[in-house]
């Protein structure tokens, strides 16, 4: 727990290594359906409000809640002008501090690779959602490229398109639906390293709570910090981190050098 806490607070920017792109946001956020300025919209795992900053384009600020367990990263999103009126909260996904059927949408960016159990996360969200309302979850995909997948699965979850699909189904969730997202300049290429990989949707036919049942939350008992344990992931951590900040910059000279129109 200590090791994703730290985690997500030196990567809350990503966005800023190429791989979570305003065009993107806005492209994974069109499934989300937010045609409604009066829907109410939780941004779970909201962090320093990126994506939030991608819904209130659509909604009124006074129907936007973010909620993070980071108080560092919520710390950043109350500075921001632009989302003056956005309700925000600390909190866990996976155990929402919301009623039953409350809000028209739920939104998640980026943030379900950091949480110990993700099924459990989506459980949450099928329950806070309205019946006939919509979740949309971002994430990153496992890539399929072999060194890829090896600093991957070093870093942190990645999970497989499949994997989203199973998690929505089981939270009770139907109409599922998988749409892929990427920076525009990798030209449709999934092979080497994409972390923002896709957005996954699903409808909320009854109200009420998931037909799921799962056993009780795993205490999250403070774990001793071992400090060689620390460094050497820490170590890990840096290094995945720079392939990653690598990929997109060798994918971007790609898409200058090869002609437009053919496959890079
Ligand atoms: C990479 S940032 C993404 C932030 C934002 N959604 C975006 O699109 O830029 C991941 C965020 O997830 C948050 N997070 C991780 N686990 C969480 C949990 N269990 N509950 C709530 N937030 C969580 C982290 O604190 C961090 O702010």
């Amino acid at each position: 727990m200590w090791y994703q806490r730290v985690q997500s607070h030196l990567l809350g920017q990503r966005h800023s290594l190429g791989h979570w792109t305003e065009d993107m946001r806005d492209d994974a956020l069109e499934p989300a359906e937010l045609y409604n300025n009066e829907f109410k919209v939780v941004d779970v795992g909201g962090g320093t409000g990126f994506t939030t900053l991608g819904i209130v384009k659509h909604v009124d600020n006074d129907n936007v809640t973010l909620l993070d367990q980071s108080p560092h990263q919520i710390e950043k999103a109350r500075q921001k002008e632009a989302l003056k009126g956005v309700s925000i909260m600390e909190g866990d996904a996976e155990d929402l501090p919301f009623s039953t059927d409350t809000f028209d949408r739920y939104v998640s960016a980026g943030s379900i690779e950091y949480w110990p159990d993700p099924q459990r996360g989506i459980k949450e969200a099928y329950r806070v959602v309205k019946p006939g309302g919509l979740a949309c979850l971002i994430g990153p995909v496992h890539p399929t490229f072999w060194l890829s997948r090896f600093f991957a699965d070093m870093w942190m979850l990645f999970p497989s398109e499949e994997e989203y699909i199973e998690w929505f189904t089981k939270a009770g969730f139907e109409d599922v639906k998988l749409k892929r997202i990427g920076p525009k300049w990798y030209r449709g290429v999934r092979r080497h390293g994409l972390i923002m990989g896709c957005s996954v949707t699903g409808v909320k036919r009854a109200s009420g709570d998931s037909p799921l049942q799962l056993g009780p939350k795993a205490e999250d008992v403070e774990e001793p910090v071992n400090l060689l344990a620390f460094l050497f992931r820490f170590a890990i951590g840096t290094i995945c981190a720079s392939y990653y900040v690598l990929v997109p910059i060798y994918m971007w000279i790609k898409d200058q050098v090869v002609p437009k129109g053919q496959p890079i």
